[in-house]
């Protein structure tokens, strides 16, 4: 994979280029080519050997610090079309689903291919992801995204509607980003191997509603919503403050775990018992009593 693990700029390595005005450029160091920006030009061939971290100078004298790039940089920089996840959601699914090196990984749809490119450095070399889109446009915008990175082993792409169902089976987890992901729980239950994580992404709470309903009827365990919040701070020493503008809203998070059938029927007694809880609960709010400690575990 091309992107760097050693010390110095090698050919092949896939660098990020960072002006002191903070724009930013992430290329493949290519022999006998020349990298060029608003700051001028330089010749990769002198970027050989040269140490991560330093500067490069350009022929008209400006200079460009040489890093490697993370995820979160990587992201930012892909070519894309409509909406994709924003990194501070991209590292908390990774993580809620447990991805690691050696997890097999199932998304849909592939859009850009921002969780598609972020699950692909995280499962290494042996892992896979399997990524569903239903628009050739994007499936080919996405795929040159991750042929760029140098990741396409990791990736199987299908062009496809997902109401169709999936190709995979037993999956570690499955990740679903399009409008109705309700629409293809059975499909999704069908991929993910007993045990193992589902998630989804929406940006409106009627969206959430409508999904934790199916999940609550369908075999599926550990409900969670959640919600992620990130405030960016001024980074000036003498007047530490957050910055005036935040991203407000991307979306909410949906979890899940898949569980087998059988275990399904056993906790039916409990699923009832939840669901009576909740409508006491309704009824005990317009009396006033705190029913926080009546919460079903699903
Ligand atoms: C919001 S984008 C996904 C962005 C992507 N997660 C990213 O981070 O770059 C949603 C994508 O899902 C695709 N899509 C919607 N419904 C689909 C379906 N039933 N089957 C396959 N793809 C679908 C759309 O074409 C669109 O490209």
């Amino acid at each position: 994979m091309p992107l760097p693990t050693g010390t110095t700029v090698q050919y092949g390595d896939i660098v990020l280029l960072v002006g002191k005005d903070r724009r930013s450029f992430i290329r493949t160091v290519s022999e006998g080519r020349r990298f060029e920006c608003h700051l001028g030009f330089f010749e990769y061939d002198n970027l050989v050997g040269m140490a991560f971290g330093q500067q490069i100078k350009t022929n008209i004298g400006r200079q460009l610090f040489v890093l490697t790039p993370n995820i979160d940089d990587i992201v930012t920089h892909l070519e894309r079309e409509g909406q994709i996840i924003f990194p501070k959601d991209l590292g908390y699914i990774a993580l809620k689903l447990g991805v690691r090196s050696g997890s097999r990984v199932l998304e849909a749809g592939t859009g850009s291919g921002a969780l598609t490119t972020t699950l692909a450095l995280l499962v290494g070399e042996t892992g896979h992801v399997y990524t569903y889109e239903m628009r050739q446009k994007m499936q080919e915008r996405a795929l040159n995204n991750v042929r760029r990175l140098g990741l396409l082993d990791r990736v199987t792409f299908h062009l496809r509607d997902i109401e169709r169902g999936f190709e995979e089976t037993d999956v570690d987890a499955l990740f679903l980003d399009l409008r109705e992901p309700w629409a293809y729980l059975e499909q999704a239950r069908a991929a993910i191997r007993g045990g193992g994580m589902f998630g989804a992404i929406v940006p409106t709470m009627n969206q959430v509603l409508e999904l934790i309903e199916n999940l609550y009827d369908g075999p599926w365990f550990f409900l969670s919503i959640e919600e992620l919040l990130l405030r960016t701070y001024k980074t000036i020493p003498a007047r530490i403050r957050p910055d005036d503008q935040m991203v407000g809203h991307t979306g909410y998070l949906v979890f899940a775990r898949a569980v087998e059938r059988d275990s399904l029927d056993d906790m039916n007694v409990k699923r009832e018992a939840a669901r009576a809880a909740a409508e006491d609960e309704t009824a005990d709010e317009g009396n006033g009593v705190d029913t926080d400690d009546r919460d079903s575990n699903r």
